[in-house]
């Protein structure tokens, strides 16, 4: 798609204050888009948003925390209320539950709270999000889903340790199958990335790519043509194995 096609798009991104969540506000915005940046800390949503005001990017802040059901609800009608429309939703929030103690992360020592507070943000948070959006989408025949997962949720990749964010990242792989096949008669294309090993507070300053080289994908799939490809797990801006 041209930034033709991406003027004046809305694209709302959750956890969106630093790390690739901010990045990516700034490359959609750079595109044309319309970007709602969320935090869920009000504070840090209006810092991060008037940062990218002042590059001369059209962003506005707004809280959002994807634990909160009622906080994807309030997303939804602020959205609503402003642009009366939403292209482009970006699930990026996350975190890592997995506590690090002496003999890693294993499964075999999680606990139930890690194992839940891992699903909770990294998984219901999503579909939640989605859920509250999906419906202005469906009214402008038009949405773009993506979901910012792991290599760490893929099956077929899978490894030991950290169990809470592998098994949340899966079932994240998982909803994104499941929500594409619902929504594939609705013009709303719901897709899922690894954005490899970035340099953000979860990445470590070891990490191989930026933060910019980090949404690239995400950049991709926010902007996937009406033929593009839906339920389907990406690297590099390629199909990749669950
Ligand atoms: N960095 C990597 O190497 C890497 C690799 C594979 C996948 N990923 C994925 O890429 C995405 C972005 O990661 P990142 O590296 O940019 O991480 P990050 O720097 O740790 O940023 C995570 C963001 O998620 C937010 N967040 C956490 N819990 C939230 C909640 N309940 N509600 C709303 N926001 C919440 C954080 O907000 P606060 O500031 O309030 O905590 C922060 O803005 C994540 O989905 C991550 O799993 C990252």
């Amino acid at each position: 798609m041209s930034s033709q096609n991406t003027k004046g798009k809305i694209a709302v991104v959750t956890g969106a204050n630093r790390g690739m969540g901010f990045e990516a506000c700034r490359q959609l915005g750079k595109l044309g888009f319309r970007v709602v940046l969320t935090s869920r800390d009000a504070r840090k949503a209006k810092e991060a948003a008037s940062k990218l005001r002042d590059e001369g990017l059209d962003v506005v802040a707004h809280t959002h925390d994807v634990n909160d059901p009622q906080s994807a609800e309030d997303l939804a009608s602020f959205v609503e209320s402003e642009y009366g429309e939403v292209h482009v939703l970006v699930n990026n929030a996350a975190a890592i539950f997995d506590i690090e103690e002496d003999d890693s992360t294993s499964i075999l020592a999680t606990s139930k709270e890690a194992l839940t507070r891992s699903f909770e943000t990294n998984t219901i948070g999503a579909v939640l999000t989605a859920q509250a959006l999906v419906p202005l989408m469906k009214k402008t025949g038009y949405g773009r889903i993506v979901n910012v997962s792991s290599g760490m949720g893929g099956i077929t990749e899978m490894n030991g340790g950290y169990p809470g964010y592998r098994l949340s990242k899966a079932a994240l792989n998982a909803s994104t199958r499941v929500l594409s096949e619902e929504l594939k008669n609705d013009n709303i294309k719901v897709n899922a990335l690894c954005p490899g090993w970035v340099r953000t507070d979860m990445g470590g300053e070891n990490a191989r790519l930026s933060p910019q080289e980090g949404v690239d994908t995400t950049v991709y799939l926010s902007t996937l043509p009406d033929d593009g490809p839906t339920g389907t797990f990406f690297r590099k801006r390629a199909p990749i194995l669950w």
